[in-house]
């Protein structure tokens, strides 16, 4: 009801200046005794994805909360699933600022954070804390330092550590903002970094007595064929889901737009209608082999419709949340 205020006056700052100026706020309220004040109650709509059973489907995607330090504030708007992260096994500050930006005309976000972030193993500490009921997620990438032919040790490492302590695991490997990342969608690297995953989970399966799903979240610049060769690898390797999509390279929609110019990727309503299209088309491929966690651009109960009935079977919002409020979870729980 408040948002439009809050947003206004948050649309004042520098958007990266409103990120922590929210975040600020937000672990205030993370302590469990002043959660009621953001607190809203949503229709229970259990859904079973990846073995998992989620109370909604409804997540929040990757990116807000990379440190997990406000998982119970965030969890407390009726999120189904929280995806921390992305996260890397050392911490690194991420790109020069500026890098972020809005596209208020398109209801678009465009960055370049780079990820920034406080390592995996504060990480850890932080979700060692959590009283969240819902499912965690914790998305897992590599340092910017690290060679693109060595990023495979980097997943591992992040890996192992989240491992117990993780509802699932998302391999971040579509990121534009680390040099090289999304090289390793394709062919032979995207092969050996699935079986390597692969292996590993099996040995954390073994050694913590626990199966955490693995979910691999793709890029929605992604050739026909190219999207063909990641379903047939995904399905080859057993992975158990796929994120679609990230943040996209393109400018189509958003051309002579303020701050459509700046380099990075953009989210948000532009992207609504590719990420569905992805959905779709993977949907087609994968044919229920493996489920399908849509995000991109959801910002209304249509646009959420519209990524189910494409094929997904759990969807996330970031720009959306940003641009809409905790109304806007609400609002697509009580509608869907
Ligand atoms: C500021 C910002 C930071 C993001 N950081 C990450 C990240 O660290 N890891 C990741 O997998 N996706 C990240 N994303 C992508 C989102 O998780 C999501 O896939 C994308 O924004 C599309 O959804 P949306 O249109 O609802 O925002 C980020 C997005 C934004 C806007």
């Amino acid at each position: 009801m408040f948002y439009p205020f809050i947003r206004k006056a948050l649309f004042q700052l520098d958007p990266e200046r409103a990120h922590e100026f929210t975040f600020s706020q937000l672990r205030r309220l993370n302590g469990r005794s002043l959660q009621f004040l953001i607190r809203q109650s949503v229709p229970d709509k259990p859904t079973i994805c990846m073995g998992l059973t989620f109370k909604n489907p409804l997540g929040l995607a990757a990116g807000l909360d990379k440190d997990g330090e406000c998982i119970d504030a965030l969890g407390s708007m009726g999120f189904g699933s929280i995806e921390v992260g992305t996260v890397t096994p050392k911490p690194q500050p991420g790109n020069d600022k500026p890098r972020l930006f809005r596209i208020v005309a398109a209801e678009g976000l465009i960055n370049r954070m780079g990820f920034n972030n406080h390592g995996v193993d504060n990480l850890v500490e932080n979700l060692k804390k959590t009283h969240f009921d819902g499912i965690i997620g914790v998305n897992i990438g590599k340092n910017k330092a690290t060679p693109v032919e060595q990023g495979k040790d980097d997943y591992l490492i992040c890996m192992d550590k989240v491992y117990p302590y993780a509802g699932y695991i998302a391999i971040n490997i579509s990121s534009p903002n680390t040099p090289g990342l999304r090289s390793l969608q394709y062919g032979a690297a995207l092969d050996d970094l699935l079986m390597a995953i692969k292996k590993k989970q099996i040995e954390l399966e073994k050694r913590h007595a626990k199966y955490v799903p693995i979910a691999v979240k793709i890029a929605p610049d992604l050739s026909e064929e190219e999207l063909i060769q990641i379903a047939d690898s995904l399905v080859r390797h057993n992975i158990d889901g796929v994120i679609a999509t990230n943040t996209t390279l393109d400018r189509k929609l958003v051309q002579g737009l303020i701050n459509s110019d700046q380099s990075g990727g953009l989210s948000g309503r532009p992207l609504q209608y590719s990420s569905t299209e992805v959905i779709r088309r993977l949907s087609k491929e994968l044919n229920g082999k493996l489920p399908i966690i849509g995000v991109g651009g959801i910002d209304s109960v249509v646009a959420a419709r519209e990524k189910i009935e494409a094929g997904s079977s759990l969807i996330q919002i970031y720009s959306g949340f940003i641009f809409k409020g905790p109304g806007l979870v609400k609002d697509i729980l009580t509608h869907i």
